[in-house]
Formats: C-alpha cells, sequence, structure tokens
C-alpha cells in the first residue's frame, strides 16, 4: 500500500546540510495499522510528509498503492492525495469557520455540490459523535473534539489511507484512549490503513499491528508489533518497551540478589498460547531445581498476552539445562542474564 525505498531527505537551512533521512525502507500492507516511533528529531514527521508528497525525497522512491509518486504530474499527484488523509497535533482547524465549513473544506476543493456536502459531512460527524456540535466554532470545543473534526475532515474525501503526525500527543490520557479507539474504527469499519507517528510506546501497544523504531533519521527496527514488544534489539527499541512494559527487576530485589553479584538468571518470555498455560508448573514439578521467582508481570498487545518471568535456578547444571530446554521446547524464550546487568534497569 505504501512503501518508500532507500529514500534519502537532506535539507538545506543556512547553508548547513541536514540528512534528515537516511536510506529508509519501509512497506505498509492494506489494512496495517503500521507504527513510527522515534525520539523528537528522529525525522518521523519528514517520513510521513513524503507518504503525501508534501515533502519530495532528496533521492529514493516512494511508493502509494502501487505508483512511485515522483513520476506523476501535477494533476495525477493531486488525484493521488485526495486517497490521503491526514491529521495532525495541533489539529489545524480554521477558527474562523464552524465545525461543519472545517469538515466541508476537502468536499469544497472537490466542487461537491451543496446537497452532497451536506449529507457527507452530517455522515462524518455522527461517526466521530459530534452531530450536535456542526454549528460550533473550534474555539468552543475540547482537544479531543477538534481531533474528532480533523478526523472527519481527513475522511470527508473518502481516503485509502489516513496519516496521523503525533494525533495524541496533544491530548489527554483518556481522550488519547477515545481517540485511539476512534481509528480503530475507521481501520476497521472501513478498510483504512493507517499510519501513526508517534513518540508515545502507548500509542504502538494500544492500536498499531506493525511498528518501526526510527533513530537518527533511519530505521534502527521494524516488525509486528508482538514480536518487537517481546523481543527488544536495540537499545533505544527497549529504552520505549520499558516505558509500557516493565520487565526488569525491582529496586529491593536487585539488592536481595547483589550478595550472589554475578549469578546468572533466566528471564523468559511468554508470548500467546505460552503466556496461558501452566508450563512453568510442569517444569518445576518435573525438576529437582529449586526455582526462585524473582519478577513476574504481562501484559496485552494485539489481543495477546505477553508474559516475562524472572527466575532465579539453583540445582545440578544438568538439571537446570533439561529444564530450561523444556521450556524452550513449549516456546518460551529463555534468555540467561546476569544479575548485575539489572543495576541500572531501574533508574
Ligand atoms: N523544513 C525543514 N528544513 C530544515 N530542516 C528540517 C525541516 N524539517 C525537518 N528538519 C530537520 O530534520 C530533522 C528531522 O525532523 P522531523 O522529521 O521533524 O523529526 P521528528 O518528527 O521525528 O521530531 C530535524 O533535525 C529537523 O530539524
Ligand atoms: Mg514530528
Amino acid at each position: 500500500m505504501i512503501e518508500l525505498r532507500n529514500v534519502y531527505k537532506t535539507f538545506t537551512r543556512k547553508e548547513i546540510q541536514i540528512d534528515a533521512l537516511k536510506g529508509i525502507n519501509l512497506k505498509v500492507e492494506k489494512g496495517d495499522i503500521f507504527g513510527v516511533i522515534g525520539y523528537s528529531g528522529a525525522g518521523k514527521s519528514t517520513l510521513i510528509r513524503l507518504v503525501n508528497y508534501l515533502e519530495r525525497p532528496t533521492k529514493g522512491q516512494v511508493f502509494v498503492a502501487g505508483h512511485d509518486l515522483g513520476e506523476y504530474n501535477d494533476r495525477e499527484l493531486r488525484a493521488a492525495k485526495k486517497n490521503i488523509g491526514m491529521i495532525f497535533q495541533h489539529f489545524n482547524l480554521l477558527e474562523s469557520k464552524k465545525v461543519f465549513d472545517n469538515v466541508a473544506i476537502p468536499l469544497v476543493l472537490l466542487k461537491k455540490n451543496k446537497a452532497e456536502i451536506r449529507k457527507r459531512v452530517q455522515e462524518l460527524l455522527e461517526f466521530v459523535g459530534l452531530s450536535d456540535k456542526a454549528g460550533s466554532y473550534p474555539s468552543e470545543l475540547s482537544g479531543g473534539q477538534k481531533q474528532r473534526v480533523g478526523i472527519a475532515r481527513a475522511l470527508a474525501s473518502n481516503p485509502s489511507i489516513l496519516l496521523c503526525d503525533e494525533a495524541t500527543s496533544a491530548l489527554d490520557p483518556q481522550t488519547t484512549q477515545s481517540i485511539l479507539q476512534l481509528l480503530k474504527r475507521i481501520n476497521a469499519e472501513y478498510n483504512i490503513t493507517v499510519m501513526i507517528i508517534t513518540h508515545e510506546m502507548s500509542v504502538i501497544q494500544e492500536i498499531c499491528n506493525k511498528v518501526a523504531v526510527m533513530e537518527e533519521g533511519r530505521i534502527i527496527e521494524q516488525g509486528s508489533v508482538l514480536e518487537v514488544f517481546g523481543h527488544p534489539q536495540h537499545e533505544t527499541t527497549q529504552n520505549f518497551v520499558k516505558t509500557v512494559i516493565q520487565n526488569s527487576l525491582t529496586p529491593s530485589v536487585q539488592k536481595s540478589i547483589k550478595a550472589e553479584h554475578g549469578k546468572l538468571l533466566y528471564k523468559l518470555n511468554f508470548i500467546g498460547k505460552s503466556a496461558s498455560e501452566p508450563i512453568l508448573y510442569e517444569m518445576i514439578r518435573s525438576s529437582n531445581i529449586k526455582v526462585n521467582i524473582l519478577f513476574a508481570n504481562t501484559t496485552e498487545i494485539q489481543e495477546m498476552t505477553l508474559g516475562t518471568v524472572i527466575l532465579q535456578l539453583n540445582g545440578d547444571q544438568a538439571e537446570i539445562n533439561k529444564a530450561l530446554a523444556f521450556l524452550k521446547n513449549n516456546g518460551v524464550g529463555v534468555e540467561e542474564v546476569e544479575s548485575y546487568v539489572f543495576d541500572h534497569s531501574n533508574r
């Protein structure tokens, strides 16, 4: 649906070159809710602005629905842009226009007739839950309501792609939730492919099925949300995951095991089915080792359960190896970690 092939973007400001994107490769499939996460300045907004050609790549290609946007003439590009809606952190509404007229803007630009516009705007306002606000001005609305207007406007031309640049970053947690649920509905009911830019891992956890992590103009890690949350490879990704899933020892447990400095601990990752079966119980029952559970946590992602358990195992090494093999055979991820690696994990 959306594909970026070896995309570079360089800005020149006051004779200084800024390489905002350095070789981006990315594929968004139809129906995805694709999240791009990174710290401020990573290049996220630049990336999403390339997808609807608000910016042109310095090098590389951007494909939308199978077409290279770089090959289009102006007329074709205008038509292609109709297929893409976008919402923003600060909503970008026209303050001097009523809600109805804000939502109607794309339809007016498409030269639809009045009756058509009225019908479509009413339909959209109903969908986003703002039928009673058609005559209000943006200044009379809450942040969440303003974003709903932004969403209605973005959907007016019946796009098949919705781009969201930090769409919930100016909202409180509860309003964020309701906007994310609305985006989920848009994806499910209208089969609209959604691309979300954010610096908040909770947004990714809540609604995305795929995620790419950006740092300094590059994608450092990407995959299914379950994969990336379950086994984050890059340190930056691990830091993002930590903001939503506690997966390390609490300070007091850390202190108590410091006496055994350097001793191996085992971090187990349970995903999906392995999280709902009594595998740990079976392991303990069938082996002759002492099992000390130092930490356990479960989180839900993509309607799947992700569990993390940190164990200290005492006993004969051959028995321990047998127990670990049993876990692996039952789909549990097993990672050896030395106790001291936790020393800094709960800063
Ligand atoms: N129009 C522009 N002119 C010059 N530099 C820009 C422009 N847009 C973005 N940049 C620079 O590109 C880098 C990436 O910016 P941006 O894509 O906005 O990051 P993010 O959205 O991840 O915070 C930053 O260093 C930013 O200053
Ligand atoms: Mg940005």
